[in-house]
């Protein structure tokens, strides 16, 4: 599936997402800058927070309990707000658009 990742400035990051992976792994390795993942995925960090994009939200969903409290550390927290490292890419999510925050923690 193609994942869009679009930085503050408008810049544009188009990737190719394996299934099963998430949407956290694929900004790093392909190095989308603003996505910094420093705890690697483990829902302890808040520096992969993205904005799903209004038309994606809600097929991604809302953030798990756990992932709702790790939010709290992020800045400008928004109701599209989700931690990038907990979205799986699934086909239904084909061409699905994130917006990356200004200032991450
Ligand atoms: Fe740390 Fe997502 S990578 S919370």
């Amino acid at each position: 599936p193609k994942i869009t990742y679009v930085a503050p400035d408008g810049a544009e990051y188009a990737v190719d997402a394996p299934v099963g992976s998430t949407v956290m792994e694929n900004a790093v390795k392909h190095m989308v800058p603003g996505i910094e993942a420093e705890c690697g995925g483990a829902c302890s960090c808040a520096t992969c927070h993205v904005y799903v994009d209004d038309a994606w939200t809600d097929r991604v969903g809302p953030p798990e309990p756990m992932e709702e409290d790790m939010l709290d550390f992020a800045f400008d927290v928004r109701p599209t707000s989700r931690l990038s490292c907990q979205i799986k890419v699934k086909p239904e999510l084909d061409g699905l658009v994130v917006r990356i925050p200004e200032r991450q923690a």
